[in-house]
């Protein structure tokens, strides 16, 4: 590593030499240096400074040893955005962007329900990590009365900043325990939505070095990995409106388990949909 930095290298030879995908080391050089891919391409026989290189070399380190390239690049894109994410939210998956769809279009429905025009929808995001969720849907539908909640602080810092940097309407940020952080005088919502951890505490997948650098508490809730849905859905009946939503993500093996915790809360209209691979991932139920 040393006598690396200490050789002038080209860009070509540093993407090469880098012992990770192309796409990565790409994304990579990109970042450290603020050049495009196309002037990379133009110039890969030329020598990279040496600060470019030292600072390239050891964020390829990093990368090999498994850290996620959005915490590296400091940013990860959903739904087309760019938000600022590192070591205290959990990196945005693409699966949560069929949750953003889901909510939307029962917001949609909602609204187009016959209520006065006066009256907004309301709407909070339980466990908001980066606040990919409740800003994407802030900034669907500014109409929206929105609350966010998380029980670690550096997330909600997180997510605050992302939703100055992206502009949306104000967002109520809530500091807690699931719904311990929401006041009893807050009201009724239309809208209930969260991804929450579910994955059980002893699951294998903890082991995955992508996933061992995320926040441990935005990933696993309890022996079961159930545990956080049950207290949310528990606790979400009395805080809806009469006809107002409940959407979840959860795992791929949790669809049954979900759906029959919604039943057993007194949710009806129960009913999961499945992922762009096919698999179990948001389960919806309707307050009576
Ligand atoms: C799976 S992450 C989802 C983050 C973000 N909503 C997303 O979809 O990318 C779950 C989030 O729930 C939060 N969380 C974990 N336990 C919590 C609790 N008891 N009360 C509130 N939030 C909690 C974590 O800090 C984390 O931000």
């Amino acid at each position: 590593m040393a006598d690396s930095i200490l050789t002038p290298r080209s860009w070509d030879a540093l993407l090469a030499g880098a012992g990770l995908p192309r796409l990565d080391a790409r994304a990579l050089l990109e970042s450290v240096s603020g050049h495009s891919r196309e002037w990379l391409l133009a110039h890969g026989d030329e020598p990279v400074p040496a600060e470019v290189q030292s600072r390239f070399e050891t964020l390829a380190a990093r990368r090999r040893h498994g850290e996620p390239l959005a915490y590296l690049l400091e940013w990860r894109e959903f739904l087309g955005r760019r938000f600022r994410v590192d070591a205290d939210v959990l990196v945005p998956r693409p699966e949560t962007e069929g949750l953003i769809e889901a909510a939307l279009g029962l917001l949609n429905a909602m609204a187009q329900d016959g209520r006065p025009a006066d009256t907004p929808l309301r709407a909070i995001d339980l466990g908001t990590g980066s606040g990919v969720i409740a800003i994407s849907l802030s900034l669907a539908r500014p109409d929206l009365q929105l609350s966010a909640t998380d029980a670690s602080p550096k997330a909600l810092a997180v997510a605050r900043g992302n939703a100055q940097a992206l502009g949306t309407a104000p967002i109520r940020w809530l500091l807690g325990d699931w719904w311990s952080a929401v006041p009893p005088d807050e009201g009724l919502f239309d809208l209930v939505v969260s991804n929450p951890p579910y994955l059980a505490d002893d699951d294998a997948h903890l082991l995955d070095p992508a996933l061992a650098h995320e926040p441990r508490m935005a990933l696993a809730c309890g022996p079961r990995g159930m545990e956080a849905i049950e207290t949310i859905t528990a606790g979400a009946i009395g805080r809806l409106s009469p006809g107002g939503w409940l959407a979840f993500e959860h795992g791929a093996d949790q669809g049954a388990t979900t759906r029959a915790c919604l039943l057993d809360a007194g949710f009806q209209e129960v009913s999961t949909r499945s992922d762009l691979a096919g698999l179990d991932r948001i389960t919806l139920g309707r307050r009576p």
